[in-house]
This record gives structure tokens, C-alpha cells and sequence, in this order.
């Protein structure tokens, strides 16, 4: 596939990504304001930005953790097929845990990291995503917390990449093809 050939139009702003972030940040610690021992798991690659900006403005005792799991390849299209490429380092039984993904799409990722951290035991398990695309669902399932739905659109910045490139766009765009 020929990657070179494709625009990326804005989509959502730097400044409302960051005005989102305060209140999702307000609205889980409000949440989770009694813990004292939530983990915040990140899943790699796509939320490195969200994650960063998310736990600064929570106003919780927190640890960070990551997971990651298969992607995407180089591809527009999820293979389906979900695999642990790299587990958590720490135990996550009796402890509360947020896990933070970039985008929900057709579910498939977030079903199996979830039905994995529940084998595990955790007191509390909730999900915050930065995105949803309702429309492309496959297995029902949600976030508890969005920070934007949004179209059909394949999109990247802020973490989320296009075959690995423009992760480190400050806002979100559409990628459109020439
Ligand atoms: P799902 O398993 O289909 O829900 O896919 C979830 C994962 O696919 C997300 O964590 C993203 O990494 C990736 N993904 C889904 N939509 C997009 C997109 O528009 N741009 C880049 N990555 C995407
Ligand atoms: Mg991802």
C-alpha cells in the first residue's frame, strides 16, 4: 500500500483535546476519589499522549502501568485477532484499575483486555477512551468514560498513528486520500 499519498484535515483541536482531559480527569476522581490504590494501564502504543495528559490532572494516589496488544499493522482494517505483545509488570488483584485506550472501534480490542485485567481480579475495572466509533462496533461493548465520538473516519495525532507515522500531531485529523 502506498502510504505517501494522503492529507490529514483537522479534526479536533489541541485546545479542546486538553479542555476534555480536565473533565474527564474531574469526573474519575470523583469517581475513584475513595481509592488508595487505583493503576492506571495504558494501552500501548496509541494512548502514550492521552495517558500523560490524563494522569497529571487526576487528583488521585495513582501507579501507571502498560499493556500492549497487536495492532493494526500497517493496515486501515483491525485483523481482529487480539494478542498480548507485552503484559503489565505489576499485579492488579483487589487493586482498582483505569485502563486508557486511544480509540474504541469495532470493540474487539477492549472485549479481550477486558476479559483478561477481569480474569485478574481487580476490585474495580473501568475503561476511559479518548475516542468511539459507534458506528463500526462489531462486539458490544463501551467505555465508561469518552472523550469524543466521532464518525467513521480513520483519524491519527495525539498518539494514534497512520503505518506508525503522525503520532506526535497535537490535535486530531481525518486522514483523506489524493
Ligand atoms: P478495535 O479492536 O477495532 O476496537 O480497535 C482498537 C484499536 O484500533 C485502537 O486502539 C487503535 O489502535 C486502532 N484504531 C482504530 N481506529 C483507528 C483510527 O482511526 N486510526 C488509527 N488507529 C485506529
Ligand atoms: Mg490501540
Amino acid at each position: 500500500m502506498d502510504h505517501t499519498n494522503y492529507k490529514v484535515e483537522p479534526m479536533i483541536s489541541a485546545k479542546s483535546i486538553a479542555a476534555r482531559c480536565e473533565e474527564l480527569a474531574k469526573e474519575i476522581s470523583l469517581y475513584f476519589k475513595d481509592t488508595d490504590k487505583l493503576i492506571v494501564v495504558g494501552l500501548l502504543r496509541g494512548s502514550f499522549v492521552f495517558i500523560a495528559d490524563l494522569a497529571r490532572e487526576l487528583n488521585l494516589p495513582c501507579e501507571v502501568d502498560f499493556l500492549e496488544t497487536s495492532s493494526y499493522g500497517n493496515g486501515l482494517e483491525s485483523s481482529r485477532e487480539v494478542r498480548i505483545l507485552k503484559d503489565l509488570r505489576g499485579e492488579i488483584e483487589g487493586r482498582d484499575v483505569l485502563v486508557i485506550e486511544d480509540i474504541v472501534d469495532t470493540g474487539h480490542t477492549l472485549h479481550h483486555v477486558k476479559s483478561l485485567l477481569e480474569s485478574r481480579k481487580p476490585a474495580r475495572l473501568k475503561v476511559c477512551a479518548l475516542l468511539d466509533k459507534p458506528a463500526r462496533r462489531e462486539v458490544e461493548i463501551n467505555a465508561d468514560w469518552i472523550g469524543f465520538e466521532i464518525p467513521d473516519e480513520f483519524v491519527v495525532g495525539y498518539g494514534i498513528d497512520y503505518a506508525q507515522r503522525n503520532r506526535n500531531l497535537a490535535h486530531i485529523g481525518k486522514v483523506v486520500f489524493d
